[in-house]
């Protein structure tokens, strides 16, 4: 089986409209949430080349550390704290244009300029998991994100699992 991107627009929108399609053939009816996270950070950092992309799950109170491209990260991070934690807990997409001017950011990295995290729910509309993304350049990310990512996560996680 093949398994290669093709990304070629110049344009942000345009590079998510060419990834997305292309992810959900290559996660096709695949539901190892870990296998699916793995490529699917892969295939972000691959297209958009950001400083950090990977998802962390919720396990009782706190998220832990789940697949991931890009430096080493926090491995835990408590609900209600930092990007993750308060994404987590509005179970909204949180897109921050400066870390440094959030309240509680945590900085795995201290490269990292801007971060957006959008949130995955189980069946019954739970957080089980958040993607984030870092970028070392400030208010990298937009409502195009936003929408775009938003848009990716029922691809590939209709029914996911706290567990994973
Ligand atoms: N900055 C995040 C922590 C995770 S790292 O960015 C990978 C936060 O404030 O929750």
């Amino acid at each position: 089986m093949s398994a290669s991107l093709t990304v070629t627009a110049a344009d942000k929108a345009g590079r998510y409209r060419e990834l997305l399609p292309q992810l959900a053939a290559l996660i096709g009816s695949d539901t190892d949430a870990i296998a699916v996270m793995a490529n699917v950070s892969a295939a972000l950092k691959e297209a958009f080349g950001w400083h950090w992309v990977g998802f962390y799950r919720v396990e009782g109170d706190t998220l832990v550390l789940g697949p991931f491209q890009g430096p080493v990260a926090c491995t835990r991070i408590p609900h209600g704290r930092g990007v993750c934690g308060s994404a987590w807990a509005r179970n909204e997409t949180l897109v921050v244009a400066d870390v440094d001017a959030f309240p509680g950011h945590i900085a795995c990295s201290s490269l990292s300029r801007s971060e957006i995290v959008v949130p995955l729910t189980d069946c019954a509309g739970r957080v089980a998991a958040v993607l984030d993304i870092d970028s070392v350049h400030l208010a990298d990310f937009d409502d195009t994100d936003r929408a775009s990512l938003e848009a990716l996560i029922p691809l590939f996680a209709p029914c996911l699992s706290a567990q994973g």
